[in-house]
């Protein structure tokens, strides 16, 4: 497995500009089941998610091309509505291409996705939203069969404002007959972004971004040509790693209004910014402030997506500051890897008390899960001396080439691959 060498305490600085989000481009690419023929989606990030989803695609008879940043998919040929297992368990967000499958073919065959390193990560919200439309759910063991010989709209309300559950029910309900409603619905950007890119296929939404979505259905869709939104995950990360380490870094081509509550916080830590429409400038000149309490919720609140990386900033800050996730019950795995790079952090079930201390110290590290792992860079690129960060493969799930980012900014931070061990002459 790949590995991270940082070498750190350099002040990241320069311009970026900041690639397609992941968490929009991964539900879109399933929507494009909706229609048949090619639909061609520009701003698409290089990462290992995306490549599985493409493989999943080709493998239920479409044919997805990447050529750059655009990937073309054909779904006319498309003619499988059942996902491996294996492929499943490669990736938990294959989940929502239930939505799409059920309503072009009637039916799905998917497998329990599984926890994760982030926690249970269940769906019954997907299950219980499907089923409101008409659906017939089968479980046996780990295998789920849905079909359904007609999707009718129904009034559909969420226990919890789950994304996945959210975008599931979106795109079963596209070609339903008659109107859905979702109430509590998740309101995060990428949820505008597959609601403006099914509307661009003649679907008829309204209310993305709010928590009340209401879905007319229509006869059929028509493929389309659309652009991913920029990934405000990745953007939040380069930001910290900017404050961090004390450096000035402008991120072009992002969107600040969707990323309120992270310019909030970094205001609070007494981080300089200067915001435009789609550029937003970060300087750490000073050691950060500690922020008294951050809670991580759904939409406009904290991303859990950005928890584990602002904790880095908290465990260099003056003070003590307190971090809760409420999202994901296990979202606190890098904690003891930052602790063995000198933080002061205990944990105390779901809340995280970080007394902030002068200086990290590089360490070699293992990173967990993908937002982990992207934190453990961050305190690598701001930590005294040499960081190696391991299992990399999770970083690469959701930042394209991490070390070519950094490295545009300044940072001195290279991959090294596994030497294979050069088998004996026989
Ligand atoms: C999406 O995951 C994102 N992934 C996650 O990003 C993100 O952390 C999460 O939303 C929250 O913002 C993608 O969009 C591909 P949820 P999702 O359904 O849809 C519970 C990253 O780092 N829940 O909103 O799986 C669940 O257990 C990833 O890019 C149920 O109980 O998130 C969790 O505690 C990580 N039943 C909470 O809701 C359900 O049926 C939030 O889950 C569904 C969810």
């Amino acid at each position: 497995m790949d590995k991270l060498v940082i070498e750190g305490g350099r002040p990241l600085s320069g311009t970026i500009s900041i690639h397609g989000a992941k968490n929009a481009a991964l539900p879109i690419l399933a929507a494009s089941l909706l229609a048949e023929g090619k639909v061609r989606l520009h701003n698409v990030p290089r990462l290992l998610d995306i490549e599985v989803m493409l493989g999943i695609l080709n493998r239920l008879g479409c044919k997805a091309v990447f050529e750059g940043d655009c990937v073309t998919v054909d779904s006319s040929q498309a003619d499988s509505f059942h996902i491996p297992e294996e492929l499943m368990g490669q990736m938990r967000s294959s989940i929502f291409l239930m939505g799409p499958l059920l309503a072009r073919f009637g039916e799905v065959c998917v497998y329990q996705p599984g926890g994760c390193a982030i926690g249970e990560r269940k769906i019954d919200l997907h299950l219980r939203g499907l089923e409101a439309l008409g659906a017939v759910i089968e479980e046996s063991d780990r295998r789920i069969y849905c079909r359904a010989s007609k999707l009718v709209g129904a009034d559909i309300h969420l226990d919890y404002p789950s994304v996945g559950a959210t975008e599931n029910i979106m795109m079963a309900a596209v070609l339903a007959e008659g109107a859905t409603t979702i109430t509590n619905a998740a309101r995060e950007p990428e949820i505008q972004d597959l609601q403006n890119f099914l509307n661009e296929m003649g679907a008829s939404i309204i209310g993305a971004g709010t928590d009340t979505i209401t879905i007319k259905g229509v006869a059929q869709l028509s493929p389309c040509e659309y652009r991913v939104i920029p990934d405000r995950i990745v953007a939040g990360t380069v930001m910290i790693a900017a404050a961090v380490t004390r450096g000035n870094v402008t991120i072009t081509e992002c969107n600040p209004g969707h990323l309120v509550s992270l310019i909030h916080v970094l205001r609070r830590a007494g981080i300089q910014m200067q915001v435009s429409n789609d550029i937003i400038n970060v300087s750490g000149l000073i050691r950060p402030k500690a922020v008294e309490r951050i809670v991580t919720s759904p939409y406009p609140a904290f991303p859990t997506d950005l928890q584990s990386q602002v904790m880095v900033l908290l465990a260099l800050a003056n003070g003590v500051s307190i971090m809760k996730e409420t999202v994901f019950e296990g979202r606190f795995k890098h904690v003891d890897e930052l602790v063995r790079m000198g933080a002061d952090i205990t944990v105390d079930l779901h809340s995280a008390i970080i007394r902030g201390v002068p200086r990290l110290y590089g360490a070699t590290v293992e990173a967990t899960d993908l937002r982990a792992g992207a934190a453990l860079v961050i305190a690598g690129l701001a930590a005294k001396g040499k960081t190696v960060v391991e299992q990399v493969h999770h970083i690469d799930r959701g930042y394209d080439q991490i070390e070519v980012l950094f490295s545009q900014l300044g940072a001195v931070i290279h991959r090294e691959a596994p030497v294979l061990r050069q088998l004996d002459p026989a």
